[in-house]
């Protein structure tokens, strides 16, 4: 096996140069790494070579500045819209810095899901990437800042970007990481074609869409695509209920140990989510957010309720036919998160993950990213004529960039805003698991038991 072969090559070299030199050698990196999309894996630069390490095959000295200058960035950016709007940002950062590799460690699964156990083994471990994505809000918590991170306040002009994002992104008096986006959770997308042909009303409240929903099931037309099969998007749709059906401002109560999750308002969000299970495809849990897209494209399916990286994956599919409107019933509220990028202390090749930060924060790296990725900028100085770079989601986002400036905004617990992600991870769980319950009593009391849990509600 050539594996074999490389792995007692490396061993017989290591052993040579340390009965050679006297010394250490640098890595024992195996030369089958584990691929990028296994959750498990330690090291998720699968896409790195093993002959561009800095292992041990080299013998000790001779050339000193034989290896090029890299830098790790990590992320869950996988699915189309994302993988392109990340590259918009390379592209960039390869412009400005021709000589350092860029090495796209991604871990595949949405919402991060994946990741973030990933990343928090290798924090812990002492492997850090060079930067990292980690969502503007409490998810930060999870990584130990003060241990693990450096604050990047210096490199932080706080009058480009929104004051709501501004204090999302403080925790413990200092901004960890930059934002490049603002996204939204709570969209309905509805497929143009398939209400054309139904003679459907995008619907605005709860009575609409499960009225929608009917006509579309007798129809012989999935009425919603969804897939659950990560785990997190059961949670995600059920967060836009809960903002439906509680308002603005008991939505942030519920976060905060303000508002009881005894509510009878949560009870309706509850019965909201189970009456739309009935509606959606049945192999959901088989699919991924954008394995059940596929449904909604080909015109099999009619409406979908998932967040705005969903207008990114149609442009990448070529894809227009479509409309949006907020998760019924919850028109007027944002349900916002921000991604952003974070600098771990020990990075390994800092500098290179400064150079990245700047990218991500310049108006040039926003406005090459978000029209792919379906996002609005971070910044509040970008260009709208750059959107029309991807015409797919141009619609879309001007509708965006005007909603986030009129609405309420809020933040999305399942995109790392409004909690801390031990809470955030016993949330969607408990949803998920009701997903295929349905049972609303016991659900109910487990949240309000999660909110005392997290320490927040009494
Ligand atoms: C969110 C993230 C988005 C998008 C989505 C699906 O958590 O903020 O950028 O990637 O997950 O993966």
């Amino acid at each position: 096996m050539k594996s074999k072969f490389w792995y007692i090559l490396v061993t017989l070299l290591m052993v040579t140069s340390i009965l050679l030199a006297g010394c250490q050698p640098a890595a024992t990196t195996p030369a089958e790494e584990p691929a990028a999309e296994e959750p498990a894996a330690e090291e998720p630069a699968a896409e790195e070579p093993a002959a561009e390490e800095p292992a041990a095959e080299e013998p000790a000295a001779e050339e000193p500045a034989a290896e090029k200058s890299s830098v790790e960035i990590f992320s869950w950016w996988t699915a189309g819209g994302e993988a392109e709007g990340l590259n918009g940002m390379f592209k960039i950062y390869s412009e400005l810095y021709p000589d350092v590799e860029i090495i796209n460690a991604t871990v595949a699964g949405g919402a991060g899901t994946n990741a973030k156990a990933v990343l928090a083994t290798r924090l812990a471990g002492g492997d850090p990437p060079d930067s990292f994505q980690v969502h503007a809000g409490l998810e930060v918590e999870k990584y130990s800042p003060a241990e693990y991170l450096e604050p990047i306040d210096d490199m932080f002009d706080p009058s480009v970007f929104p004051a709501d994002l501004l204090s999302m992104l403080e925790y413990e008096g200092h901004y960890w990481s930059m934002p490049v986006n603002i996204h939204r959770s709570n969209v309905l997308w509805y497929n143009k074609t398939v209400f054309e042909e139904q003679g459907l009303e995008v619907p605005m409240t709860k009575e609409e869409f499960f009225t929608v929903a009917q006509a579309l099931q007798d129809a012989g037309i999935i009425p919603v695509a969804m897939g659950t099969k990560d785990g997190w998007e059961a949670g995600h749709v059920f967060e836009g209920m809960l903002a439906a059906t509680m308002g603005a401002d008991d939505y942030r109560g519920l976060w905060k140990g303000e508002v009881s999750w005894e509510d009878a308002r949560v009870t309706e969000a509850l019965e909201y989510f189970s009456e739309m299970m009935k509606y959606v495809n049945e192999d959901n849990a088989a699919l991924t957010w954008d394995g059940a897209g596929e449904y909604f494209i080909a015109n099999q399916a009619g409406m979908m309720i998932m967040g705005d990286w969903t207008a990114g994956w149609f442009a990448s599919k070529a894809y227009s036919d479509y409309g949006w409107s907020a998760t019924p019933g919850s028109n007027g509220i944002f349900v916002g998160l921000s991604d952003s990028f974070a600098l771990p202390k020990g990075a390994p090749d800092e500098e290179n993950a400064i150079r990245w930060l700047e990218v991500c924060g310049s108006k040039e790296g926003q406005e090459a990213f978000n029209p792919a990725k379906g996002s609005i900028c971070a910044r509040t100085d970008c260009d709208s004529e750059a959107f029309k770079a991807v015409p797919e989601t141009y619609d879309y986002l001007t509708s965006a960039a005007e909603a986030w400036s009129t609405e309420s905004i809020v933040p999305s617990v399942m995109h790392g805003a409004a909690a801390y992600e031990s809470w955030t991870t016993e949330f969607k769980d408990a949803i998920a698991l009701f997903a295929s319950t349905g049972d609303v009593a016991g659900t109910q009391t487990t949240l309000q038991a999660l909110c005392v849990d997290a320490g927040v509600c009494q």
